[in-house]
């Protein structure tokens, strides 16, 4: 079996061929794909029907797996598999009110996954099964060390140092959501991580998550939300930026360490999007 990585766009992403992920993946192959996933933070695999035992086997090769602190959302016998779907156990479409497209719609800001966590995930993989297609639901992922290394001087000096609090019920309470139960909220205090993040290799990226940053260090709210704006606004222009488009049975891998990601807005009502994930966990704190 002989990989191909080709790049996607000049700033990130990369797709992957010559591999078929439901077979056992050799260690030569892991290898690769390991220094593929970090040299091009997002790799994408087309025409990969697998099952969700397959995805998870997978996803273990490269680090363990987090379980979402919100179980209505896992699968009950995999619960490392989280669901994002707008569509019931029957198979109809959910009513565009439903708590569960609600919370699919938090998708389409800019975040980085579980940052509300004090050592934040990996990465995580995305088993497109339903795709929405004709326009919308296009994943959007933006290469947060270009972002840094490009950023203007006087930006840069403004965040230097700082901290951003991430906070998961905050993010809830903000957007409207239902009160998460109080044993689900204990799990997921507020956490503070750097803005300038500082890799093992010694790289360095921005590190933020607009839709989860409740507070930046000595600033009040309304200057928080200014700077976070700014920050998302600078790091999300479209040279910074992959935008993947579905089809079905895609996998998209990414690097949740230096990019961030958003879903593109898409019509709830009339098409099935159905999208089955893993979360690497994280081994290192933002540093
Ligand atoms: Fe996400």
């Amino acid at each position: 079996m002989t990989l191909t990585i080709r790049e996607l766009h000049p700033g990130l992403g990369a797709e992957v061929g010559g591999i078929d992920l439901r077979e056992p993946l050799t260690a030569e192959a892991r290898d690769e794909l390991r220094a593929a996933w970090s040299r091009h933070g997002v790799l994408v695999f087309r025409d990969q029907d697998i099952t969700d035992e397959q995805h998870v086997a997978f996803s273990r090769h490269f680090g363990n797996l987090e379980v979402l602190p919100e179980r209505d959302y896992t699968e009950d016998r995999l619960p490392e598999i989280f669901i994002l779907s707008n569509v019931d156990e029957k198979g109809e479409i959910l009513p565009t009110d439903s708590a569960a497209v609600t919370f699919n719609s938090l998708t389409w800001f800019w975040h980085t996954d579980s940052c509300y966590r004090a050592i934040p995930s990996r990465g995580a993989i995305l088993h497109g099964i339903d795709v929405i297609e004709g326009g919308g639901g296009e994943t959007r992922f933006a290469n947060l060390k270009q972002a840094l290394a490009e950023m203007p001087a006087a930006l840069r000096a403004r965040i230097d140092g700082l901290k951003a609090r991430h906070n998961f019920v905050w993010m809830r309470m903000h957007r409207d959501l239902a009160p998460m139960k109080p044993e689900e909220a204990a799990s997921v205090p507020p956490v503070e991580h750097k803005l300038v993040r500082t890799h093992p290799d010694g790289s360095q990226s921005l590190y933020i998550s607009p839709v989860y940053m409740e507070r930046i260090d000595g600033l009040d709210e309304a200057a928080t939300r200014a700077l976070v704006e700014e920050l998302t606004e600078w790091a999300s222009r479209d040279r910074f930026v992959y935008e993947h488009v579905w089809q079905p049975h895609d996998i998209v891998m990414w690097d949740n360490t230096w990019t961030m990601h958003l879903v593109m807005p898409y019509d709830h009502g009339h098409q099935r999007r159905v999208m089955h994930r893993t979360a690497i966990a994280g081994t290192e704190a933002v540093l």
